[in-house]
């Protein structure tokens, strides 16, 4: 091994034997070689390749696929500011303007001395106190243009992160409505008792009888899965916990983490104890980076507890541990399919299904993949019984519903609902007096207008992972949809052509229409390529990701219409745009010296 390599080693053995040099924790292994050398240099794939027996191809598929894994030197300070249409509406734009004025950088671009580059993001599930940055994945909130002076400064001096007012780092939970969910107070091994004293076929059993739906936005019944799970073939099954939570505008897991960690663990041994599993991966997005050292002490106090490890609560051969790992910036990996290839070390590209994760999953064994309130919400139901959790909600929705209430209100934050609750008096709740418009379940939900606020959140009526952001008068339906375009472009993972094109073309053509260029054509030519994307794409993401478009044209169809500058033609050749330079040269830009517009 040459000198260069066992330098290379002194820092990134460790991270091997941390990880067993097991190629299936490739992303962890990658995040903490980043997390210590700022970048992933060439050198550390060639060693990595090597030290874990994969192809370089494939790791270097790995880090370009992931958006916050780096092949080449940014910033010693990486500023990304989170762009979700929220952060847009809190003023996002001028700051970003603001910061990289103060270094006179380009967006994307690494300062000379390389000590920082600005950049956006997707959605970083802070709408509820943006605008927001991660500063070396670190999220910084509730941005002013003092408290940008005030980190272009830190940043200027060096000041290493850990020195700067701890204040700048403040995540709220900022829980506004409590029901059920978030007002039990529940010992930490409470739930878990209930469900041993059960038994795993009666925990199974008071599942069913709760007809609770998962809350990660498909509302398939979790006791269908679980038993599904239970039943397959195979010696080893996992839980799998979907904490990537992606969607923009939703931030609800990012509390139940935060403040309920306990019971989304415990709800997680609960499943394992159900189908079997001795192994739990928790897959948190890296936005959430902040919060992986508290994660960990929470499960070292469940093992040091023994409701996590050997023989949990003293029942002879109940194992089950958990493993927590982190995604690296692809909101695709939400995708359960996606997410456990990504846990198994891999570009996250949804698979082909069937077969399903409930009998081909992590490592092709059985896999139940459950969200974190629904984990949360699982320890209600063993602790007080699937009939009791049966009363609350409506027939095809029992129980309670966190929602991530954003946008135009005076009071966002976290509010829980028993399903049925109408919009109208959720959006009384939170003290929005003028909404025009909510777009409920993230950039992939339902856009509502005014007229159906009387319609009710179920699964139902209108579905949601928990996004519920708001849009008053004032708001621009049209620049809301191309944001979310812009969205699906930028996360589209290529793997399938519709998508990959389809997600392209529609931002396009909305990048057109605002400019002013749209026509009738392309009016109709968004409604034909939606159709293209929902029936043809092979996941969840291009299925939906032209809903927004189609839902504010049939509803805010005016938002659309007054940009359009020819109504049914626009000409391919600009006669008056290429005469610009001879104006130019003219020194003339008055009336006579332009083709005549149409008006
Ligand atoms: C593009 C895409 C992104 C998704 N993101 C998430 C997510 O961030 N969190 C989540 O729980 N489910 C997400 N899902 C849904 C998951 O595929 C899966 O249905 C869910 O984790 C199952 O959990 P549940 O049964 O508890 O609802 C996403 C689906 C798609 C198509
Ligand atoms: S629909 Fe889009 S995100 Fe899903 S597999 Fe196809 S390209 Fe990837």
């Amino acid at each position: 091994m040459s000198h260069v390599n066992s330098s290379v080693g002194g820092v990134l053995e460790p991270i091997l034997d941390r990880y067993a040099r097991n190629p299936h924790h490739l992303m962890q292994i990658l995040r903490e070689t980043q997390e210590r050398l700022d970048f992933i240099p060439e050198w550390a794939v060639d060693y990595l390749a090597e030290a874990l027996a994969l192809a370089r191809v494939h790791i270097q598929a790995v880090i370009d696929f992931y958006a916050f894994f780096y092949d080449s030197p940014r910033g010693k300070y990486r500023v990304l500011f989170s762009d979700n249409v929220t952060d847009r509406m809190q003023g996002n734009t001028a700051l970003l303007s603001r910061m990289l004025s103060k270094f006179a950088l380009d967006q994307g671009q690494v300062s000379s001395d390389g000590l920082v580059s600005i950049d956006t993001t997707s959605c970083t599930g802070m709408c509820d106190q943006g605008p927001a940055l991660l500063v070396n994945n670190y999220p910084v909130t509730q941005l002013s243009s003092q408290r940008i002076d005030q980190i272009c400064e830190l940043i200027k001096a060096q000041t290493p992160l850990v020195e700067w007012p701890s204040e700048f780092f403040n995540v709220e939970d900022n829980i506004l409505r409590r029901d059920v969910l978030l007002s039990t107070e529940m010992a930490s091994s409470q739930a878990l008792k209930r469900a041993i004293e059960l038994g795993r076929e009666g925990m199974l059993a008071e599942m069913k009888a709760s007809e609770f739906r998962g809350r990660g936005g498909a509302g398939f019944t979790t006791a269908v899965k679980w038993e599904a799970c239970k039943n397959a073939p195979g010696e080893t099954r996992y839980v799998v916990c979907n904490a990537d939570e992606g969607e923009p505008g939703t931030f609800k897991d990012r509390v139940l983490l935060a403040s309920f960690a306990e019971r989304v663990f415990e709800g997680m041994t609960i499943a394992g104890y159900v189908i079997g599993a001795s192994k739990g991966l928790v897959y948190l997005r890296a936005e959430y980076r902040f919060m992986l050292e508290k994660l960990h002490a929470i499960c070292d106090a469940r093992r040091k507890a023994n409701l996590l490890g050997k023989d949990i609560l003293g029942q002879k051969g109940f194992d089950f541990d958990i493993e927590i790992h982190m995604g690296a910036g692809a909101y695709v990996c939400g995708e359960e399919t996606a997410l456990i290839e990504s846990l198994e070390g891999k570009p996250g590209r949804p698979r082909i299904r069937p077969p399903f994760p409930a009998t081909h999953g992590y490592l092709g064994q059985p896999t139940v993949v459950n969200n974190v309130e629904t984990m949360a919400q699982t320890t209600l139901i063993a602790q007080n019984g699937g009939a009791w959790y049966h009363g609350m909600g409506t027939n095809l929705s029992t129980g309670t519903k966190l929602l991530s209430i954003a946008g135009d209100c005076d009071r966002p934050g976290i509010y829980e609902y028993t399903f049925g609750v109408r919009i109208d008096k959720i959006l009384e709740d939170c003290g929005a007096r003028n909404a025009m418009a909510v777009q409920v379940g993230g950039a992939s939900g339902t856009c509502l207008a005014r007229h159906e606020f009387g319609r009710k959140i179920a699964f139902e009526d209108v579905p949601t992972s928990g996004a519920f952001m708001i849009f008053g008068n004032n708001r621009d339906m049209f620049e809301v949809a191309r944001n979310f375009m812009h969205f699906f472009k930028h996360e589209s993972c290529g793997f399938c052509t519709p998508c990959r094109v389809g997600t392209t073309l529609m931002s396009d053509i909305l990048d057109k229409i605002a400019s002013g260029k749209g026509t009738h054509y392309e009016m109709n030519e968004l409604s034909r390529v939606h159709q293209l994307l929902r029936t043809t794409s092979h996941c969840g993401l291009g299925q939906s990701a032209g809903r927004p478009v189609y839902d504010t044209l049939q509803k805010f169809r005016p938002s659309y219409d007054r940009r359009l500058k020819h109504k049914d033609f626009e000409p391919a050749f600009d006669l008056d745009d290429a005469l610009a330079s001879a104006r130019e040269i003219m020194e003339r830009d008055d009336v006579s010296a332009h083709l005549g517009t149409e008006s």
